[in-house]
C-alpha cells in the first residue's frame, strides 16, 4: 500500500504530481487551508504532512499525531511548528531553505528603495492626477547610496541583503546572537555591532531574524526611538518581530521616516493605524513570491516529504538528531 501525504494548502501542481508518483494524496486543493479540528481530522492515518505558515503545530497538537513521520512545510521559517516537540514525538520536521534567499533578498531591497525614495507615494500621485507640476521638494526622499545600512540577522538572507547593500556602497552594521565567519564580515565589508550601535548608526534597519521567544518584539517604541528620525525601517522577517501598534505610532510622530513591512503580527489583518500611513510600504507577505521560487519551494517541501517516508533523510531536515539512518 502507498503511503498517505496531506497538504492542507494549494501549492504548485509540479509538486502534487510528483507526491502522486510516490503516495496517496488528500489534497486541500484551495487557499484556505483549514482549521485546527479539520487539519487533525484529516492527518489521520497520513505518513506526511506539507504544510504551510498557517498550520499550527503546537506540542499538544504533535502529540496526537500517530503514524506521522514527516512535517514538511513549505517555507524557510518554521516558528508554526515547535521542532523540539516534534523531535520527542519522534517526528521528523523539513523547511526549504536556500531556493527563497535571493529572491526574498531582492524583495527586501525592494521595500528599502520604495520607502527611501518614495516609488508608491509618486505612483499614486501620478494615478490620482495629482501632478500638475514640477517642483524642487516634489517627494523628496532619503539617499539609499553611500548610506549605512545596519542588519539584525546575519543569517543566509541577511548576507543577501548586504551583499546587494556592496553594489549601493553602503556601510554595513550588523546585530546577531552569533556573529558571521571573518571571512563572510571580510567579503562584505560588514561591522559587528551592538543592537543599540545599529539602531543609533543605521540610516536603514532591515530584520532578518528568525521568530523565536527572544525576537519577539526585538522592535518596539524604546528600539524605534533609538532610530535616527530619517530612519527606514524594513521587515521581511517575520510580524511579530515588530511591535506592530508602536511602529504604526512611531511612523505616525516621524520618530522614524519610513519603513518597508512584507510581514504583520496577525496576518492577513493589518493594523488599521498602518494602513492610513503614506510613509509605510505595505506588502502581504511575497518577499519569496517570484514564481520560480514558489515552484521550487513546493517541489522542495515534496521532495522532502517523499525522502522521509520512502525511508530516506530528507535534505532539508530540521531535526537531525532523529535521524538514524534507517527511517524511524
Ligand atoms: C513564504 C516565508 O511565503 O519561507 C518563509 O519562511 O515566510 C515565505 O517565504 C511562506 O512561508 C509561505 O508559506
Amino acid at each position: 500500500m502507498k503511503p498517505a501525504v496531506l497538504v492542507t494548502k494549494r501549492i504548485y501542481p509540479q509538486a502534487i504530481a510528483y507526491l502522486k508518483e510516490h503516495a496517496e494524496v488528500d489534497y486541500e486543493e484551495t487557499d484556505d487551508g483549514m482549521p485546527a479540528d479539520e487539519l487533525a481530522r484529516r492527518i489521520r492515518g497520513k505518513q506526511a504532512v506539507v504544510s504551510q505558515l498557517m498550520d499550527k503545530f503546537p506540542d499538544q497538537v504533535l502529540a496526537t499525531l500517530d503514524g506521522i513521520r514527516v512535517i514538511a512545510n513549505v517555507a524557510v521559517g518554521y516558528d508554526n511548528i515547535d521542532v523540539p516537540a516534534a523531535t520527542r514525538h519522534g517526528i521528523l520536521v523539513t523547511h526549504t531553505p536556500d531556493v527563497l534567499t535571493d529572491t526574498t533578498a531582492d524583495f527586501a531591497f525592494t521595500l528599502l528603495l520604495a520607502a527611501a525614495r518614495r516609488v508608491v507615494e509618486g505612483h499614486h500621485f501620478v494615478h490620482s492626477g495629482q501632478w500638475t507640476k514640477w517642483r524642487v521638494d516634489l517627494l523628496v526622499g532619503q539617499d539609499v547610496h553611500h548610506r549605512t545600512l545596519g542588519i539584525f540577522g546575519m543569517g543566509r538572507i541577511g548576507q543577501a541583503v548586504a551583499r546587494r547593500a556592496t553594489g549601493f556602497s553602503m556601510r554595513i552594521i550588523y546585530h546577531d546572537i552569533r556573529r558571521a565567519p571573518e571571512a563572510v564580515e571580510k567579503q562584505l565589508g560588514l561591522e559587528f555591532a551592538t543592537a543599540e550601535q545599529v539602531l543609533r548608526e543605521s540610516d536603514f534597519v532591515s530584520l532578518h531574524v528568525p521568530l523565536t521567544s527572544e525576537t519577539r518584539h526585538l522592535i518596539g517604541a524604546r528600539e524605534l526611538s533609538m532610530m535616527k528620525p530619517t530612519a527606514i525601517l524594513v521587515n521581511s522577517s517575520r510580524g511579530p518581530v515588530v511591535d506592530e501598534p508602536a511602529l504604526a505610532e512611531a511612523l505616525d510622530r516621524r520618530v522614524i521616516a519610513g519603513a518597508g513591512i512584507d510581514v504583520f503580527e496577525h496576518e492577513p489583518q493589518v493594523d488599521p493605524a498602518l494602513l492610513k500611513l503614506e510613509n509605510a510600504v505595505l506588502a502581504p507577505h511575497i518577499a519569496s513570491a517570484s514564481v520560480d521560487t514558489r515552484i521550487k519551494m513546493s517541489m522542495m517541501a515534496a521532495e522532502n516529504a517523499v525522502a522521509a517516508i520512502e525511508g530516506r533523510r530528507p535534505p532539508n531536515l530540521l531535526n537531525p538528531e532523529l535521524w538514524t539512518g534507517a527511517g524511524l
